[in-house]
């Protein structure tokens, strides 16, 4: 068969293994994975001295999203030319039904934003913010659509907030319909609370949108959330967990057997609470929910992420400006005199792989579990497994090569998010992205990102459970 692209001499980490083979692709497809593969009238790399590993998969964006009274810098344009030049080929955004809408509007509304302008393939969830009785079978159509996946939020009170009720809503439904739903664990209640006694007091500052959410206030929605799932009888994914009391809580659910799975973020790996001290207004560029955490919070997290507590690593993508854009005041500036203003959310779309690369040279994690946390496990929970998530015949030629002897200054000079700031800016990194394939087309050449980038497609995800372990319903490793 007359291959399309050749990467020769591949160093091929997977979740469960290393070896070192050709890989042929063929019609945007993997089909041959041996030694000394014709190559001819193939595109050919070699990636010797590279370590080759699946295309990224982040499973938790905010691309596109009106929120807080702003706009996020980065639409599906933007954002996945930023996930595309940091080795990340797939992600899952998500759609919002706005309070009073059907869920079919909010997921034609992200159709809308996304067609045409992704340049990876990319799937949804949908965001809850409104289910009375009457709506919960719309669910049911949401599902078959291959959007298997909901979130909801315990927190932002009089706006994407849900109380009890409605969350209990999706949970028993999604135990019936093949779907999952993911919650934003922190007590709104609270937070509104100690939000405006803050605010009375003239605390205005970045650093009280960390002092107004304690890590209490994390740990309680978790295990409500849990609780909440365990009535249901339903699967549960507890987004960007931060808080060690909150990982403590899924430790117990899984040790009970509770088809509970945690994700956390490179932010509250690598950054703190110290971040909100920073001078002046600088502290709101780090204004995200839940907030970063006193330095020494992470160690839980890395031990989470190494004993399996923690099953994916995603961004939490949700970029705003922080300085004024166009004359707008579209960004963290809108919350200039008062914190609980500043729109919530940070950049990271772009960063995501070399940061957890970092960690494998730095000895925090195996390159077997960068794998399983930046791919294979995102591909198995969320029903893409299959076509993504590995490097195996088969499957979709989603691939980034990382050289690992050179290093990279992550900077908002050099990125390509549409952003100004970078949370990371001035930190090294252990590793360049060297070059990217999204279904065999080549995103990323030679550590550029290609001024020829294709058109990513929206993927119809399996419903929950299909591609886990049958008894533990976790992500198995295959
Ligand atoms: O601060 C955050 N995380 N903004 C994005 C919305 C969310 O809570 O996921
Ligand atoms: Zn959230
Ligand atoms: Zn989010």
């Amino acid at each position: 068969m007359a291959l399309d692209l050749v990467i020769k001499n591949a160093d091929i980490q997977t979740a469960s293994d290393r070896f070192t083979a050709d890989i042929g692709v063929k019609d945007e497809v993997i089909v041959e994975i041996g030694r000394d593969l014709d190559a001819a009238g193939a595109k050919v790399i070699d990636a010797t001295g590279m370590r080759v590993v699946p295309g990224g998969i982040d499973v938790h964006t905010h691309l596109d999203m009106p929120f807080m009274g702003a706009l996020t810098a980065d639409d599906f344009k933007t954002g996945t030319e930023g996930a595309a030049a940091g080795g990340t080929t797939c992600l899952v955004d998500f759609a919002i039904q706005a309070p009073g809408e059907s869920l079919q509007t909010g997921v034609d509304n992200w159709h809308k934003k996304a067609d045409g302008k992704s340049v990876i393939d990319y799937g949804f969830h949908l965001i809850i913010t409104d289910l009375p009785e009457s709506r919960v079978p719309e669910m049911d159509a949401i599902v078959e659509q291959g959007i298997p996946s909901f979130k909801l939020f315990m927190a932002y009170k009089g706006a994407l907030m849900s109380e009890d009720d409605a969350i209990f809503r999706a949970m028993r439904q999604s135990a019936k319909n093949g779907g999952m739903v993911s919650l934003h664990c922190e007590n709104g209640h609270t937070v509104e609370l100690m939000v405006k006694e803050a605010l009375e007091n003239g605390n205005t500052s970045p650093e009280w949108h960390a002092l107004t959410r304690p890590l209490a206030c994390e740990a309680e929605a978790t295990n409500r959330g849990i609780a909440l799932a365990e009535m249901a009888g339903s699967p549960l994914y507890v987004v960007h967990l931060t808080a060690e009391e909150a990982l403590d809580a899924v430790r117990r659910a899984k040790r009970k057997g509770l088809p509970v799975i945690a994700e956390t973020c490179p932010q509250y790996l690598y950054l703190s609470h110290e971040d909100y001290q920073r001078e002046g207004f600088e502290g709101a560029k780090f204004v995200m929910s839940p907030p970063l955490r006193p330095k020494g919070n992470e160690r839980a997290l890395w031990s989470g992420l190494n004993d399996g507590t923690i099953s994916t690593v995603a961004t939490d993508h949700c970029s705003f400006c922080f300085e004024l854009r166009d004359g707008s005041k579209m960004g963290k500036v809108l919350g200039k005199d008062d914190f609980s203003k500043i729109p919530n959310g940070a950049p990271g779309i772009e960063n995501r792989m070399q940061l957890m690369w970092d960690a494998v040279e730095k000895g925090k994690i195996t390159p077997s579990k960068f794998v399983e946390l930046t791919a294979t496990n995102p591909a198995k929970i969320f029903g893409l497994y299959g076509k993504k998530g590995t490097i195996a015949i088969g499957f979709d030629a989603d691939i980034t090569i990382i050289d690992p002897s050179t290093k990279y200054t992550i900077s908002a000079k050099t990125h390509h998010m549409n952003v100004d700031y970078n949370p990371y800016e001035g930190r090294e990194v252990e590793c360049t992205i060297k070059e990217v394939f999204m279904r065999g087309h080549h995103m990323v050449e030679n550590g550029k990102l290609s001024s020829k980038l294709p058109k990513g497609q929206f993927i119809k995800r399996a419903k929950y459970g299909k591609t886990l372990d049958s008894k533990t319903l976790e992500p198995a490793l295959v």
